[in-house]
């Protein structure tokens, strides 16, 4: 079994890979954190416990950060046009959930669930990585403890989503994607060279919707918008970033990677663009120096993984 903890900022792809997990026969989803990034972390949060308590999900919720881990960072506008004013789509949510919520904050809730149980955590994270940065911060021991960190964010070797050069998710706080990044511990970084191929039509979806039951019916729904918005790029269908991490702990062999240290870019135009010093090429002395070599996704088999996404999410 893989032990998983979810940080998220629901967030409709969010949803979809987040019911993966959840669905996932050799996945044990222990917990799920929030961060701020589709929306702010009081929506990303409610969202979290709305689905929580619709799909039945026992995985505890662990409130995150609000802002980036350089406070002096501006606030940006939340991307509405993209997953809507609530976050999911601009479904029916209620304004409350009535769902305690875990008392700590994610990143204590990281620290405390990766010491208890040592080597095993799969962190697989799909928003800004500023809880993920946070626990470092306060406990840098745990990079040693954690078995390794998915996370969806970056792009390589093609352009950015919200500059020509960068992604949402690393672009929403740059210097704590560096902090993760460059930590000594095992990151699988699975951006948008794999991610914006990975698309799922509305009928494959509605087709989904049409077998499986209300928690699929719902995801269908909450995607609805964001199909709509991503009619500029895609002939009628939706790219599911947040679950090629997801499927990424159980099929890694649907992925083709290359692996070096990866940084990222903190200010100026190239704002939040990561950069990989593929391993085996030689440069002079530079900042890519000595740091922990990690694994970045160049390839996937999009239709494999769609359809291991649609099994799951029918096994419900
Ligand atoms: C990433 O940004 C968010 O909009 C999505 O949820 C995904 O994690 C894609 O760039
Ligand atoms: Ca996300």
């Amino acid at each position: 079994m893989h032990k998983v903890i979810y940080d998220t900022d629901p967030g409709v792809d969010d949803a979809m890979a987040l019911l993966f997990l959840h669905r996932h026969p050799e996945i044990d989803l222990i917990g799920i954190t929030t961060v701020f990034g589709n929306a702010s972390v009081e929506t990303t949060t409610r969202n979290a416990l709305f689905l929580k308590r619709e799909w039945d999900i026992p995985a505890p919720v662990a409130k995150g950060a609000s802002v980036t881990v350089d406070a002096a960072r501006a606030e940006r506008e939340w991307p509405a046009m993209v997953h809507g004013d609530n976050g999911l789509g601009n479904i029916e949510v209620p304004h409350t959930i009535d769902l305690p919520l875990d008392p700590r904050p994610a990143h204590r809730f990281i620290i405390d669930t990766v010491r208890a149980n040592p080597g095993e955590v799969r962190l697989v994270a799909v928003g800004r990585m500023t809880n993920l940065a946070m626990a470092l911060k306060e406990d840098p021991e745990i990079a040693g403890l954690v078995k390794d960190v998915v996370i969806m964010g970056g792009n390589f070797y093609v352009p950015g989503n919200v500059t020509p050069v960068a992604e949402a998710n690393i672009h929403g706080d740059p210097e704590a994607a560096d902090i993760v990044m460059t930590a000594p511990w095992k990151v699988v970084v699975i951006g948008l060279d794999v991610t914006s191929i990975t698309t799922m039509s509305r009928s494959y979806l509605g087709a989904m919707a049409a077998k499986g039951d209300a928690a699929v019916k719902l995801l269908d729904g909450l995607s609805q918008h964001y199909i709509d918005f991503y009619s500029h790029a895609v002939d009628d269908g939706m790219m599911v970033h947040d679950s090629c991490a997801a499927v990424y702990v159980v099929a890694p062999e649907l992925f083709t990677t290359i692996t070096g240290a990866v940084r990222v870019v903190c200010g100026g135009i190239a704002d939040g663009q990561t950069v990989v010093k593929p391993d085996g090429r030689r440069f002079p002395p530079g900042d890519w120096d000595g740091l922990p070599s990690q694994i970045v996704a160049t390839g996937i088999e999009s239709e494999k993984v769609l359809d291991l996404i649609r099994d799951t999410l029918l096994r419900g």
